[in-house]
């Protein structure tokens, strides 16, 4: 039996995958930096790898080249606690075999670490190292975590992907990372936005057409297909894709070929195809209204990205990003946001996703006064559907009127505002208790002559 070999600076972490691994029947060996596991290859060869990513001199994905050189194909798992786009691409392109955020749960690692032994070791990767644009994309929750692996992991397929997602989840900024992290990134990424284009003119927007094919074609044209030959096409609102282009859709698809309009030479492409959508396919195919094999065709890999509101962990750095963005193109000095209003967005619904966040990041950036933009600068509307259930507004509420009083310039705030607060408790559990003196007094955690001051 092989071993399985962790490599951590960290030796508390070192040691907490090694326990685990151990527990698991595992038989491990450990390296608190990458160039002692290297020098160890030379006179072995574990089973699997698991490596930290940032580590002294030598860096995770030096290790990783170093373990294919000696063995192709034996699976490396990174753990990073930088879950960014460009690393976890990274990763896979370096032949990573998994790739994981910390923290994570030791069940996740045993379970990938079960997995990758069970594997068997296939020569990996073309290696086309091209620069990646990546980064631009923004997420330490969770669930932008998963769609950076995802991106990472097929960027490189060459398969069609469908990425749904309400308006402005990122739909079109993921279309363009998978692109740029494909082989194909010296090729171009052509867009084709189906709602934007007439429907009359949807299918010479796609396919081309030949001079004179109808009227008004006073030049031959070349469609998007064809733009996008060796490259990748992004079909945006596929959802509104007039039925009959459909099927001329699903008939190139599969046929690789097709015909400009009013041609009579058959043109082949070697074209990816992403398609996004904001609505629900699945009902829109439900009621007939989307060819189901089309779907199917579009949906071979599939992304789903999450609302805003489900992942207020990015909104910090979204508000940060967008910030330095401001900085650069505007040339405008830097403004601060105050805590409560990244309070407020994180409890905000944000319908729009996060290019209302963009957008109101500018404009409050602009429109408010001196360096710190306030509660008192955000729409009147975010506020209150702040207070909207579930989220600690009674806190938010509380928030905002000691800001309102410290901004007032009053004296004695924390001993008014818990006088009030006090009384506040105090009748309130009167009122549940029915008058009961002594209950509401025991209720509160106090004495009765307190509860009877507090009512005073
Ligand atoms: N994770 C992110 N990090 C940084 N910027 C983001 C992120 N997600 C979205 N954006 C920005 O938000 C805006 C909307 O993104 P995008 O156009 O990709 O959304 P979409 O899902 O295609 O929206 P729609 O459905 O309205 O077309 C863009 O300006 C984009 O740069
Ligand atoms: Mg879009």
């Amino acid at each position: 039996m092989n071993d399985i070999w962790v490599v951590d600076d960290d030796s508390s972490m070192l040691w907490v995958v090694e326990k685990a691994l151990e527990r698991a029947g595992h038989r491990v060996r450990t390296f608190d930096s990458a160039e002692v596991a290297v020098e160890a290859l030379g006179t072995d060869v574990p089973a699997l790898v698991v490596s930290d990513l940032r580590m002294g001199e030598m860096h995770g994905f030096e290790l990783l080249d170093a373990v294919h050189g000696r063995c192709a194909g034996l699976p490396v798992v990174i753990m990073t606690a930088f879950g960014d786009l460009d690393s976890a691409v990274k990763a896979y392109r370096h032949g990573a075999y998994e790739y994981l955020t910390k923290p994570f749960d030791m069940e996740e690692l045993l379970e990938v670490v079960s997995r990758g032994l069970s594997q068997a070791a296939s020569p990996e990767d073309d290696a086309g190292t091209s620069p990646s644009r990546a980064g631009l994309m923004m997420g330490d929750s969770p669930a932008m975590q998963a769609v950076f692996r995802f991106i990472g992991r097929i960027a490189d397929s060459g398969m069609s992907v469908l990425v749904r997602g309400e308006s402005g989840t990122g739909k079109e900024l993921v279309a363009r990372a998978i692109h740029d992290n494909s082989g194909r990134s010296r090729q171009p990424l052509v867009a084709i936005n189906t709602p934007a284009i007439q429907s009359e003119l949807l299918e010479s927007e796609l396919f081309g057409h030949e001079k004179g094919a109808f009227t008004g074609a006073h030049d031959r044209h070349i469609g998007r297909f064809e733009q996008a030959h060796q490259g990748t096409l992004f079909l945006d609102e596929i959802g509104d894709m007039p039925t009959v282009l459909q099927t001329r859709l699903l008939r190139v698809l599969s046929e690789g070929s097709f015909y400009r309009v009013g041609g009579t030479r058959e043109i082949s492409v070697d074209v990816r195809i992403i398609a996004a959508t904001n609505q629900d396919l699945d009902r829109l195919v439900r009621e007939g209204r989307f060819r189901n094999d089309l779907f199917h065709r579009l949906n071979v890999l599939s992304l789903k990205m999450p609302p805003l509101r489900e992942r207020p962990e990015d909104i910090d750095g979204l508000v940060r990003h967008f910030l330095g963005r401001m900085d650069s193109d505007c040339h405008a000095t830097r403004k601060r946001f105050e805590d409560e209003v990244i309070a407020v967005f994180r409890s905000y619904a944000w319908p729009g996703n996060v290019r209302e966040l963009e957008n109101l990041v500018y404009q409050l950036c602009l429109l408010s006064v001196g360096d710190t933009v306030r509660i008192s600068d955000l729409p009147g509307y975010m506020i209150e559907s702040s207070d909207s259930p579930g989220s600690g507004q009674w806190k938010q509420g509380l928030r905002r009127e000691l800001s309102k009083r410290l901004r007032d310039g009053e004296v004695d705030v924390a001993l008014d505002l818990s006088g009030e607060i006090d009384q506040l408790l105090a009748e309130e559990a009167m009122r549940i208790t029915g008058g009961h003196k002594q209950q509401a007094a025991r209720l509160l955690g106090w004495g009765r002559n307190t509860l009877a001051r507090k009512l005073r």
